[in-house]
């Protein structure tokens, strides 16, 4: 080991030559030097401050100004109070300003115009509009359009984009008499022939839908499940009906599966031509879930 304090610079040390004069030079340590090196070591530590400047609590000080502080038996409360608000993604229906309502006489013009969806052999007369938005309204409803106004315009009349038309039957599927225009709706209240109700039965309790249609121009936007989820949660809530049935083509019969209505194989209806599927969704109503018990309410559900 060599004495490095008899150090002579012009001699390489482990044959390295030094980098610089001073390099390889250390000062003998006197009595004095420990105090010095103290002295210089108390700023040190305080961070470049006097350390009679510095007061120990100034780190906590500066940690509750800028920070909170997390109790962790809270931490799981947190991310309520930091969640952002969900994002909506606006969806084709938004623009249109969309609303529901229930369709009266007044509409017999905007469902005529709305029911060219249909081919012409499926669609439903001005005369049988006017019979069904007379006889019973509140099961008629219908997803209308409002475009946003400037300051002072006038508000134009909302326009029907889409509707839902049904009528009371006491039938568990639809039926041709049920879809017919009774002959002298409009100075009898019922007509029955061949022992069946021709037309709205006020007293059924199911609700045959005889009508969703969506105008071409607004089809494929969400209107159609729009308007048939607000139906069944109007019909659900009111408790007015055990079922609504509805007749349909095969190509919709998923659409309306996936509205909670059961498939019950081909109906026998000839409307239109025929070949339809029979559908029914099942509600308990307010008359009967009283007197249910959990197992008729399962054979309720899946009755014929
Ligand atoms: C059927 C109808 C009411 C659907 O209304 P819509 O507003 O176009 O339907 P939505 O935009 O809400 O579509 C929802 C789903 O329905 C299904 N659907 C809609 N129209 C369909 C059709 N013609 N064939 C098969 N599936 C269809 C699709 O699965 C669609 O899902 P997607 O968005 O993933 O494609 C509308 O197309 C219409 O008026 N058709 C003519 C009249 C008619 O056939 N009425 C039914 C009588 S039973």
């Amino acid at each position: 080991m060599s004495d490095q304090s008899h150090y002579d610079p012009s001699h390489p040390i482990n044959g390295l030559k030094p980098l610089s004069n001073g390099d390889g030079f250390t000062l003998p340590i006197n009595p004095h030097d420990g105090s010095r090196l103290h002295d210089y070591s108390d700023p040190m530590m305080a961070n470049g401050l006097p350390l009679e400047d510095v007061d120990e609590d100034d780190d906590d000080e500066e940690a509750e100004d800028d920070y909170v502080a997390v109790d962790h038996d809270d931490v799981n409360e947190y991310p309520y109070w930091f969640r952002r608000p969900p994002v909506h993604h606006r969806s084709k229906i938004d623009d249109l300003h969309p609303f529901v309502q229930v369709l009266t006489e007044s509409n017999v013009e905007d469902c005529v115009a709305v029911e060219e969806a249909f081919p012409v052999q499926e669609r439903c007369s001005r005369e049988k509009f006017q019979y069904r938005l007379g006889r019973c309204p509140e099961l008629c409803l219908g997803l209308f359009t409002l475009p946003i106004l400037n300051h002072g315009q006038p508000k134009p009349r909302p326009t029907l984009v889409g509707h839902i038309i049904a009528t009371r039957v006491s039938t568990p599927h639809v039926t041709d008499k049920s879809m017919e225009l009774p002959e002298n709706w409009k100075s009898e209240r019922l007509t029955v022939v061949d022992g069946e109700t021709v037309g709205h039965d006020d007293t059924g309790m199911s609700i045959a839908i005889h009508s969703l249609a969506v105008s071409s121009e607004h089809q494929g936007k969400g209107v159609g499940s729009t308007l048939m989820k607000s139906y069944i949660q109007r019909i659900r809530e009111a408790m007015i009906a055990d079922r609504i049935v509805i007749i349909a083509h095969d190509h919709l019969v998923a659409f309306y599966e996936s509205f909670g209505f059961q498939k019950r194989g081909p109906s026998k209806c000839q409307f239109g031509g025929g070949g339809w599927t029979d559908l029914v969704r099942f509600f308990l109503s307010a008359t009967r879930v009283p007197l249910l018990t959990s197992f008729q309410v399962l054979e309720f559900n899946t009755e014929e």
